[in-house]
């Protein structure tokens, strides 16, 4: 069983990791999706809550994005399971757990368990509403893109990797992927948060295209 030892060893171990972070998978995002996961798996009746907390700490850190070499970054995942002195069985249930987490392109593993989806549902969910609103911009200036360019509403012939590196126009994200999210949502607590935050997302580009267009 995970208890209240690992949790304080894996946040002593992990956090140095992500205070360095800055491709919008920092701390307080981690911070973020504990506590949503936390409140996800309270209205789910799921009584693990130390496997979710733990799930949730550890959800980026195998995230090949974080990773300068993409070879490593399973690697960094085993060793922070390691770390915190899981072996056998429960060192393969949190790993597998984790990586069916992680949005993966689209390519994402088999959820093994409600915890799974109980973490996946929340990481989603810090995507959207309000928060999703100000991770996109923030993402958007770190890279240089435009806030909204009319021209780019659909992505053009690019891969993932390079429409990541160097996105054009904010706006464009949330109809390439921040709008189609709350489909992807798997419990029914996740859904039900997921629509809210959707509407959040919905009236706040209405309004700002009427602003751009220069009307009141
Ligand atoms: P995750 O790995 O959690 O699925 P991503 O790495 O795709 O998330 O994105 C991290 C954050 O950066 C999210 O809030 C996402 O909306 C934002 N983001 C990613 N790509 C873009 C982009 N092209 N334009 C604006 N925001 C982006
Ligand atoms: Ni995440």
């Amino acid at each position: 069983m995970i208890n209240k030892s690992h949790i304080l060893l894996a946040e002593k171990n992990i956090r140095p990791f992500f205070e360095r972070d800055h491709s919008g998978h920092d701390w307080d995002h981690i911070q973020r999706v504990r506590r949503t996961a936390l409140f996800l798996c309270e209205k789910e009746g799921c009584s693990n809550f130390y496997t979710v907390d733990l799930i949730a700490l550890l959800h980026d850190a195998g995230d090949v994005k974080l990773h300068p070499d993409e070879n490593k970054a399973e690697q960094a995942l085993k060793d922070a399971v390691l770390s915190i002195g899981l072996s056998g069985q429960l060192y393969e249930d949190i790993i597998t757990a984790v990586q069916s987490v992680s949005f993966n392109g689209g390519n994402e593993k088999p959820l093994p368990s409600l915890e799974a989806a109980i973490v996946r549902d929340a990481d989603r969910l810090d995507a959207i509403g309000a928060i999703g609103i100000a991770r996109a911009f923030a993402y958007g200036g770190a890279k240089g893109a435009k806030l909204y360019d009319k021209d780019v509403m659909v992505r053009q012939t690019m891969s993932e990797k390079e429409y990541r590196a160097a996105p054009a126009a904010t706006i464009n994200h949330f109809y390439e992927k921040l709008f189609k999210i709350k489909d992807l949502m798997v419990t029914e607590a996740g859904k039900k948060e997921a629509i809210k935050r959707h509407k959040v997302m919905k009236s706040f580009v209405e309004q700002f295209l009427i602003e751009w267009k220069g009307q009141g």
